[in-house]
């Protein structure tokens, strides 16, 4: 299996971008925790963007192969309709989509209490920093048995 994990803007920059908020793991650093526990028998296709439309594609690549995706869309998930329609597109395929963010942004600024990807995702995980992309791992392979949606 491949696990995509999609991270959008300015998420090339964690390490050094604020790390009282989101700490100083850098997305290689969660790459390869996340391949570290996924096992040989999973693939961790860990990539950024900085390009809203990049990630659709990418989100229209899960659809075609079913590919379970690992989403942080970063300041996108409170701007874009685009993103939750993308989504929608993968969800109806039957193959899961878990929202996740290094911080909790429900205890942050009023415009992130905003979030149009949340209604659109099988589900989130925020606020643990590293820890949300690992039980957002956990997360898939439990959306990915029957009976799930
Ligand atoms: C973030 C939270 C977003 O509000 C912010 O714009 C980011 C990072 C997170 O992982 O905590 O870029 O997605």
């Amino acid at each position: 299996m491949r696990i995509l994990v999609l991270n959008g803007p300015n998420l090339n920059r964690l390490g050094t971008r604020q790390p009282d908020v989101y700490g100083t793991d850098t997305l290689d650093d969660i790459h390869a925790a996340l391949q570290n526990a996924a096992g040989d028998d999973v693939e961790i296709d860990g990539r950024q963007t900085n390009h809203e439309g990049d990630l659709v594609g990418w989100l229209h690549e899960a659809a075609d192969t079913g590919s379970p995706v690992i989403l942080n869309a970063g300041a996108l998930t409170h701007t874009s309709v685009a993103l939750h329609d993308a989504i929608a597109i993968v969800i109806e395929t039957g193959t899961p989509v878990v929202e996740v963010h290094l911080s909790n942004p429900h205890r942050r600024e009023a415009f992130r209490q905003v979030n149009f990807v949340a209604s659109a995702v099988t589900g989130s995980v925020t606020g643990f920093g590293l820890g949300s992309y690992l039980a957002a791992l956990t997360a898939i392979q439990h959306a990915a048995r029957p009976g799930r949606r």
